[in-house]
């Protein structure tokens, strides 16, 4: 599968890490329609490489992680044309959400609309000290549209992401962090996520994907009984024998993904 894109950047390395960063510095980053063709691509190749343990997406430049929807792109849409954009934008920001690997999201700068947006769609979000969040869809007329109105208040709570949304107001990463819509903060956003990337990538890649199978049940009426069968498929894993060998054994497992 192709693995050069027009306005990513596709890097694995050895440890089975796939950086994937949104490469417009000049527009900081601005999700147009290039970069969700090719985010959508670079999910698949991401999820159907067994290869790749763990991927994280992060913003090319010091400045920003993404600063929203390209505006420019979408002033003169019609009623029709926004709602298929955001049509399109749910249906690739879940396929983040659903990947079968987990997906970090490491905000090394502006984190704004759309950004904010592909942040919450992945699995966990690191941010650096300077980074700032937020939703400015108000100040030019607009609510958010990828997904924000829902993610934001599973992370949140209603009256926060009320607030975010009706003021237009930035956070700082630290902020951020205390409402709970980023993990952790730290000097470098990039270093910190590829160390967590890298403890997950030495874990099962089938208890990772049914982790996040049964998180995503969360809630859900069938969560607990989705748990279960989760639960139970992976005893029938080599990965399982090979973990609980390794325990019994004193030694640390070398998972095979089966
Ligand atoms: N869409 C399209 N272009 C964008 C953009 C966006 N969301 N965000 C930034 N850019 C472009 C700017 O137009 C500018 O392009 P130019 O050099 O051709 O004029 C370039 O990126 C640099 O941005 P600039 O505004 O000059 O940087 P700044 O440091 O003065 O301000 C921000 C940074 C993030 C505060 C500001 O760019 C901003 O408010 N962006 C829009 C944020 C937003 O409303 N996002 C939600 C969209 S739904």
């Amino acid at each position: 599968m192709n693995t050069t894109f027009q306005s990513l950047l596709f890097e694995v390395d050895e440890q089975g890490i796939c950086t994937i960063s949104i490469n417009r510095p000049e527009k900081l980053n601005a999700l147009n329609n290039q970069v969700f063709l090719d985010l959508d691509d670079a999910l698949t190749a991401a999820d159907q490489n067994p290869e790749i343990r763990v991927v994280i997406v992060t913003g090319v430049g010091e400045k920003a992680f993404v600063a929203g929807a390209d505006i420019k792109e979408f002033a003169e849409f019609t009623s029709q044309q926004a709602t298929d954009l955001s049509t399109r934008g749910h249906r690739v920001f879940q396929k983040i959400e659903d990947l079968s690997k987990p997906v970090i999201a490491a905000v090394n700068g502006f984190a704004l609309g759309g950004g904010c947006e592909l942040a919450m769609a992945c699995h966990i979000r690191i941010a650096s000290k300077t980074a700032k969040l937020g939703l400015p869809e108000v100040t030019l007329g607009l609510i958010p549209g990828y997904g924000g109105t829902q993610r934001l208040v599973a992370l949140c709570g209603k009256a926060k992401a009320l607030e975010l949304m009706m003021t237009g107001n930035f956070i700082s990463a630290e902020e951020a962090e205390k409402i709970g819509l980023v993990n952790s903060v730290s000097d470098s956003a990039m270093e910190a996520a590829t160390a967590l990337a890298a403890k997950m990538a030495k874990q099962a890649p089938l208890a990772l994907k049914n982790a996040i199978k049964a998180v995503a049940k969360a809630g859900q009426n069938d969560g607990y009984l989705t748990e279960a069968t989760l639960f139970g498929e992976l005893f029938a894993t080599e990965d399982f024998k090979e973990g609980t060998s390794a325990f019994f054994e004193k030694r640390k497992p070398s998972f095979s993904g089966k």
